[in-house]
């Protein structure tokens, strides 16, 4: 059977940069922001976008491609049956992982919409009301459950389609409506009373605020947004025809998806300070903000509706590339039909997702996981540690195990500019595993 490819390139594009921009850009960033201190965390994480996330973005897809082949299989190619390989199960394990507990908010904004369009969130019209109505909403086991499945159903209805006729034809249709719906959003939130003070907290770094945990946190939101450090972009890589050129595609993506984190923040802050709510709440800030400001505007349940529309799409066309890593494995190295493995792996993550689902009501204040809950455990493991270590040992088994030399081919035969293949190659051998490396001594030695 011969491989199946993205149909064009902005289909590409679109796909890669729909796996990038998701909950991590609308929902996590704006959070992890406020809780971090505003501009100075946001600056932090511009810089691990520049410098680790480009290069491993690049790094990814040139593994993808050049192995045609899914994480596992990808190191299989590169080292034979070698301990590399763990890092391809890693990859495949940190994706169920992720998908278990990002379905679970990924519910969160259907059952969201579903208030929007039935007229529940009219009343919440100040902060307190829209937080106990969140608070509510969580506590209801069942309805987090149905929910939780109902976006598993969704990713698997995708995924089963295939790469061009599902992910990437979704994707071309799902994330232009995503950038009109944002800019919407941004224009409202600026024109809001005390708007301004929002987009200064954003903008207007305060350095006193930035700790180190605060750093470690840049470096792993940088990965869970970009999508990097468990073989999402090599899966995605795979499906990539010969003719397309990484380093241009790499920086489209990169791009797209720090736009959207920055502009994701224009749309929240603003909001935030508009009513007079503190910006480092943790994960209800966007459920108790967005509705509230809503509820006062005229019109404001078709814009909720339209809100947290664009908040599912976006981290359904993310979902959607979570599944089809474990779906690659599947396939390319058991043999297992698309269907049989959407079915079956789909199935086996939402059940993992349950614990998750469930850490807001019946095993609320649960602690047994190192002090978290079992959601904020699963978070915390993939996004802090899994991913920056997965990205690590990606950058080393490309620069110092494989060697450049085999590889750098696949890199934009007819630039001009040969400088940036130079350039690469340093940053991916030395600069991303060092500073990655560096960031980890530190957090340890400051505990
Ligand atoms: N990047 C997505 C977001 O920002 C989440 C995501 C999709 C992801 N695929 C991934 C994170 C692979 C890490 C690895 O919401």
């Amino acid at each position: 059977m011969t491989r199946e490819h993205w149909g064009s390139k902005l289909g590409f594009v679109l796909a890669a940069a729909g796996s990038a921009i998701g909950l991590g850009n609308i929902w996590k960033f704006p959070y992890v922001a406020g809780a971090n201190g505003g501009a100075a965390f946001v600056l932090v994480y511009v810089l691990c976008v520049i410098v680790l996330g480009v290069p491993i973005m690049i790094a990814e897809l040139v593994i993808g491609r050049h192995t045609e082949s899914d994480p596992v299989g990808a190191f299989k190619l590169m080292f034979g049956r070698s301990g590399w390989v763990v890092i391809g199960y890693l990859g495949v394990v940190c994706g169920f992982l992720i998908l278990s507990f990002y379905s679970v908010v990924g519910g969160w904004t259907i059952g969201y919409i579903v208030k929007s369009v039935s007229g529940g969130m009219s009343s919440l019209t100040n902060v307190e009301t829209a937080k106990n109505a969140f608070a509510q909403f969580i506590h209801n086991p069942y309805e987090m459950i149905a929910y939780h499945f109902l976006f598993m159903a969704a990713c698997a209805f995708i995924v089963i389609r295939g790469v061009k006729n599902g992910i990437e034809w979704w994707s071309k249709v799902l994330m232009p409506l995503l950038f009109i719906l944002l800019l919407v959003l941004i224009v409202k939130g600026v024109s809001m009373k005390g708007g301004m003070a929002g987009v200064s907290f954003f903008l207007n770094p305060d350095f006193s605020k930035l700790t180190v945990d605060a750093v470690l946190s840049a470096l792993g939101q940088s990965f869970f947004s970009l999508s990097l450090g468990m073989g999402a972009m090599i899966t995605y890589g795979s499906y990539l025809s010969r003719k397309e050129r990484i380093l241009q595609s790499a920086m489209y993506i990169v791009l797209l998806d720090t736009l959207v984190a920055i502009l994701a923040g224009l749309a929240i802050f603003p909001a935030v300070f508009a009513m007079e709510m503190a910006p480092d709440k943790g994960p209800g800030l966007v459920f108790h903000v967005i509705p509230a400001v809503f509820a006062n505007m005229p019109y404001g349940q078709v814009f909720a509706v339209v809100f947290f529309g664009l908040l599912f799409i976006a981290a359904l066309t993310s979902g959607i590339s979570l599944l089809e890593v474990v779906v690659a494995w599947a396939g390319d190295e058991r043999g297992w039909s698309r269907t049989k493995a959407v079915l079956i792996l789909g199935g086996a993550i939402f059940a993992m997702g349950v614990p998750s689902a469930l850490s807001f009501n019946v095993l609320e204040g649960n602690t047994v996981f190192f002090g978290k809950t079992f959601f904020d455990f699963i978070d915390a493991l993939t996004s802090n540690y899994m991913l920056p270590i997965g990205g690590f040992f990606i950058a080393v088994a490309l620069g110092w195990k494989y060697g450049l030399d085999k590889t750098i081919h696949e890199l934009d035969p007819d630039t001009r500019i040969i400088s940036l293949k130079e350039l690469w190659a340093f940053t991916i051998k030395f600069v991303s595993p060092l500073l990655v490396a560096l960031v980890f001594i530190v957090n340890f030695l400051g505990r």
